[in-house]
């Protein structure tokens, strides 16, 4: 029997909804990025992102339904990111979804915004479980094995800044712009990663934990020392910081596929997410630690990469499959562990 889900994606800066088939096929969605909203303040401001999401969140789930041809009662369930984020806009899209399963007499999916992310491999590859997955994003830092649905375990975290953080703080201190991660992508082009001898933060450490704030104050030293920048300065900071986050990155992988392979000798796909996974350099890193290791490196294409309502549904999908649907009474969850037996976890940019 073909199942159809709708997914609503609000916990963070992007509004999204999207209708997809259980056969992987995307019928129809919607992204509204809110960079502009956000980029005066060089961050997400939580208070304005709620107030977006109100904005625009009928309008978009009301043209997903409309370009997929699927009436809501031809649904099969609607799920929606029930954390972590941050919690204004989380609950606009839970209110949403709850409502319109009220209304439709569906069945309602709390989705875990992480698993959204961990499971979109299977949607856009259609990989078997288990496998490894690094999930790089302005908010989340971490390696998960992915062994099922729901099951998770965390090998490794970020112990102080969110990879994109980094990237973003970076950008804002060199004055390349906002977002951060694509600002130094583009600014690094022509710069010399080697000028500036940067920190490789948690390299040859034991674990697979991440830690960037080093690394940040690193940069920000060398351009104080050297004082008013020029382009060529700026660039040269932005190449350094990338390769210096790309071989950290791929250091701390190298340990995740140790660890996974003695869990999982068999399994063989490293899989990258989150909005880091579009840089270029990094990924070049990945294919390299996979191709060292035997492993074959699998990263969905940047809109999948990035917050969206396809993966959402998706989830709402694998889960529903399962029977796993929630209660209207469900509470969003600004905080939501996808492993509840991995120490807590601490940071600026920490929202699991
Ligand atoms: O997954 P995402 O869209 O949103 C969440 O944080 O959930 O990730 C956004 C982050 C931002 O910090 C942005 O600067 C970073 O991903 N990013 C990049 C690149 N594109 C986006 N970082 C490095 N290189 C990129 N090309
Ligand atoms: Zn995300």
């Amino acid at each position: 029997m073909i199942m159809l889900v709708l997914g609503i994606e609000t916990s963070c800066d992007e509004t999204a909804a999207a209708v997809v088939r259980d056969d992987r096929v995307i019928l129809a969605e919607r992204v509204l990025s809110q960079i502009d909203e956000h980029r005066p303040f060089g961050g997400v401001v939580p208070e304005v992102a709620a107030r977006a999401h109100l904005l625009h969140l009928d309008r978009l789930v009301g043209e997903a339904m409309a370009e997929s041809q699927v009436a809501f009662a031809e649904l099969d369930g609607i799920a929606a990111t029930a954390g972590p984020g941050l919690i204004g806009g989380v609950i606009v899209g839970v209110t949403l979804a709850k409502a319109l399963a009220l209304v439709a007499g569906k069945p309602f999916l709390a989705v875990n915004h992480l698993e959204g992310h961990a499971l979109s491999a299977r949607l856009t590859d259609g990989i078997d479980f288990p496998y490894l997955l690094l999930l790089v994003s302005g908010g989340h830092c971490q390696l998960l094995a992915v062994e099922g649905v729901g099951r998770h375990v965390r090998l490794g975290a970020t112990i102080d800044d969110a990879a994109g953080e980094a990237f973003d703080k970076i950008a804002k201190l060199l004055d390349l712009g906002y977002p951060g991660g694509p600002a130094i992508e583009r600014g690094a082009a022509a710069g010399d990663p080697a000028r500036f001898a940067l920190p490789r933060p948690m390299k040859g450490r034991p674990g697979c934990d991440f830690s960037f704030s080093g690394l940040k104050n690193a940069v920000r030293l060398q351009a104080a020392a050297l004082g008013e920048l020029a382009d060529q300065d700026r660039a040269d900071l932005a190449a350094s910081f990338q390769e210096a986050v790309a071989q950290s990155i791929g250091d701390r992988v190298l340990h995740g596929i140790g660890a996974f392979k003695r869990a999982h000798p068999a399994a063989t796909h490293l899989v990258a997410s989150g909005g880091v996974a579009a840089n270029r350099r990094l990924r070049q890193e990945l294919g390299r630690c996979a191709a060292e290791t035997g492993m074959s490196l699998v990263v969905p294409p940047p809109a999948l990469c990035t917050d969206n309502g396809a993966m959402i549904a998706w989830a709402g999908i694998e889960r529903l499959r399962l029977g796993l649907t929630d209660g209207l009474d469900f509470a969003p969850r600004p905080r939501w562990p996808l492993d509840p037996l991995a120490k807590p976890l601490r940071g600026a940019g920490v929202k699991a």
